[in-house]
């Protein structure tokens, strides 16, 4: 199928633009009341993950009414456990939970990997191909998963945590069984994108969102060595590493064979740019606490933010997921402030 609008792989590529493109984290969700209506009318967070036509439903919603110039099918990065061995259940309000966690050699039962991806994934490939159909090429579709060492996070943890102290103790008293999941993790991962680019996304987002947790060493050692393999692994289509909080080890995110890093608000895009050269795009990075300010200031943050960019290669995004408590009218001067932002290079 052509694509109608192919910007942010263009974008992505460092291939010439017109304007930048847009995008936002986490923009199919609570924030769109169009979503909380389909959410609503189901049994809960899981039954909208599995059912292909609902995925495909809420991951449409932002490029109908906000514009955006990708959708990302809608999923998130815990089926991946789940189909390992480990079943998760969302708690409103809480977050994810899983009742049994790899804390030992004999739990590695758990953390299968030898599996046919379409038998325990299926539903996400349907949900691609079904999405892509009703699109029509209007926009590309950006298929995802979680970076090994933050699926290793919930995998050991059990839940969110602000520390994950005992996914991090592994490190210190079993890094041997450490390394063993996050191998499995990494080879069910790769098999997990091939199959998402075979059912049709235009690009893969890994997502580290605990990568801020570790040091630079450790991160080395458990976090990168891993993207690595994964990256060399994906090269049908653009790749985005995106690290939150890996304010240390952005450049050598950057080594790897990937198209886009990610970056959080945290980070500097004049300070990293100038580090990694133009041979990486850049994605990012306005504060998400930004969307609570007025409208002439969100637009007046946009500018600046797109002020601060001294090449063609970036995509525009937030620093993380949007708020569910956003306005969305907020979210559109964001994306028009960037539609009519006029690019220099
Ligand atoms: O629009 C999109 O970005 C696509 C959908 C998407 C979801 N989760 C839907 C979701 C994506 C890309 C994710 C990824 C994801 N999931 C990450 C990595 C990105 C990040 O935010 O750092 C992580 C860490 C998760 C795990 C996860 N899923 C948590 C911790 C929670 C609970 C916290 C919360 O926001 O409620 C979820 C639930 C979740 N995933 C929701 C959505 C829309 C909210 C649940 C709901 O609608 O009731």
């Amino acid at each position: 199928m052509i694509l109608k609008n192919d910007l942010i792989l263009r974008a992505a590529k460092g291939e010439s633009i017109e304007r930048y493109p847009v995008w936002l984290m986490r923009q199919a969700g609570r924030i769109l009341p169009e979503y909380r209506a389909v959410r609503n009318s189901l049994s809960g967070f899981k039954e909208l993950v599995e059912t292909p036509q609902f995925a495909a439903e809420v991951t449409i919603q932002p490029v109908d009414i906000l514009g955006v110039d990708a959708a990302i099918i809608f999923s998130d990065i815990l089926v991946v456990p789940e189909a390992m061995g480990l079943e998760y259940q969302m708690i409103e309000k809480r977050g994810p939970w899983f009742e049994k966690t790899i804390k030992s050699e004999a739990d590695l039962k758990y953390a299968e990997f030898d599996f046919d991806i379409e038998d325990r994934l299926g539903y996400v490939l349907e949900a691609i191909k079904l999405t892509n159909k009703e699109l029509d090429g209007r926009v590309p579709l950006i298929g995802f998963a979680g970076a090994p060492w933050t699926i290793f996070c919930y995998m050991v943890e059990g839940s969110g945590s602000k520390t994950f102290s005992e996914a991090r103790k592994m490190l210190y008293t079993n890094p041997k069984l450490a390394h063993d999941l996050l191998s499995r993790i990494t080879k069910v991962t790769i098999q997990y994108l091939k199959a998402q680019i075979q059912a049709g996304a235009h690009m893969i987002q890994v997502f580290d969102s605990w990568a801020g947790i570790l040091g630079t060493e450790q991160y080395a050692e458990f976090s990168l060595r891993y993207l690595n393999e994964i990256a060399n692994a994906i090269n049908e289509v653009p790749l985005t590493l995106f690290s939150k909080g890996a304010i240390t080890s952005v450049g050598a995110i950057a080594k790897l064979n990937c198209n886009t890093v990610g970056l959080d608000w945290n980070m500097d895009i004049q300070a990293i740019r100038a580090e990694i050269g133009d041979s990486r795009t850049l994605q990012g990075n306005l504060d998400p606490c930004a969307l609570y300010s007025s409208h002439a200031e969100v637009a007046d943050l946009t500018n600046k933010m797109l002020n601060s960019f001294q090449s063609k290669r970036h995509i525009v995004n937030l620093g993380h997921g949007v708020y569910p408590d956003v306005d969305p009218e907020k979210v559109k001067t964001f994306i028009n402030t960037v539609k009519e932002y006029e690019i220099k290079y």
